[in-house]
């Protein structure tokens, strides 16, 4: 018997946890979580959905962790610890340039002073310009790979001596990572190299006990997503289950791997994806 084709509604499945709006279930009870890139950038029409940051500095401390806020955009980390402090959480702001590549190891020494400790580092910074192979430039290739990948090197580096056993990091990745669509090489690359990277951390990590990990976000209705959108409308045509995913289903694998619930997970890469990697679309 063959199962009738119906029109998908995306409305299905948009959960409490979907939609940020479930309550926090103290996952990460006393914890101390530096989160890189907890701002957003600022889009139009868009300031109210959550970046893939901001949605996991807001989850961590609604799960009960201290979080640091770090960014290069002060008003946005700002805005960010504004939201979670308004849920009775504790954040403080932090501002960096994590191209700058002393400023890593600065900003994980200020974060864990700041939280007495540190035994969670989420590193989200992620920037594209978006060139095409024909018209990357080698500056570009340079600027992409130091904000994407250096920095994560160089934060974990200066983390690893510093953070409590059985703690954790989380290193945001993409589908890109995996695929040529976004004809983005610089951003793929980097992104691809996250992946051998947080590989690289767990094996260092393991005698401390420390995991370390990657999500690997397909298409997310971010600020940034919805840029990338305009830009190529076909990106989110064929996504499962007729919508682009959102900052805090991606921010709910992430907590996930960060908290105790994971302790047997080390050196993955989990897709958030809806299953769009593997074929499943519409
Ligand atoms: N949105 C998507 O569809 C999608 C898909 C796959 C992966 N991702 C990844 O998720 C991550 C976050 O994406 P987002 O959509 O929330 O983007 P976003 O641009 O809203 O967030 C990135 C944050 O990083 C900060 N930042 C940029 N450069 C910095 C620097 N040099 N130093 C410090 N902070 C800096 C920005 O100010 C911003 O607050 C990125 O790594 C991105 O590659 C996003």
């Amino acid at each position: 018997m063959s199962i009738p084709e119906r029109k998908v509604d995306p409305r299905i499945q948009m959960f409490a946890e979907a939609i940020g709006t479930a309550p926090g279930r103290n996952r990460l009870p006393e914890r101390n979580v530096l989160v890189v890139g907890a701002g957003q950038r600022a889009v139009t029409g868009a300031e109210e959905i959550p970046g893939n940051g901001r949605a996991i500095a807001m989850l961590a401390a609604r799960e009960g962790a201290r979080v640091v806020c770090a960014d290069i955009n002060a008003q946005s980390a700002a805005e960010t610890v504004a939201r979670i402090t308004a849920e009775g959480g504790w954040a403080q702001p932090l501002t960096v340039n994590v191209a700058q590549a002393e400023e890593n190891a600065r900003m994980v020494k200020q974060a864990h002073h700041a939280m007495g400790g540190l035994d969670g580092l989420v590193l989200n910074v992620g920037t594209s310009h978006g060139r095409s192979l024909d018209t990357l430039t080698s500056d570009i290739w340079d600027r992409e790979f130091a904000v994407n990948l250096r920095s994560h090197m160089l934060a974990c580096q200066a983390a690893l001596p510093l953070m409590a056993p059985g703690s954790a990091i989380v290193l945001i990745s993409s589908l890109a990572s995996q695929r040529p669509n976004g004809r983005n090489p610089a951003y793929e690359g980097t992104k691809a190299a996250q992946l051998a990277l947080a590989r690289s951390v767990a094996l260092a990590g393991q005698r401390q006990g420390i995991r370390c990990n990657a999500v690997a976000p397909g298409l997310i209705d971010t600020p940034l997503g919805r840029v990338a959108t305009q830009k190529r409308p076909k990106r989110a045509a064929l996504v499962p289950f007729g919508r682009q995913g959102t900052g805090w289903e991606v921010a709910y694998a992430a907590i996930f791997l960060l908290s105790n619930e994971a302790s047997y997970i080390n050196a993955q890469s989990i897709f958030v994806d809806g299953g769009l990697g593997t074929g499943i679309a519409m």
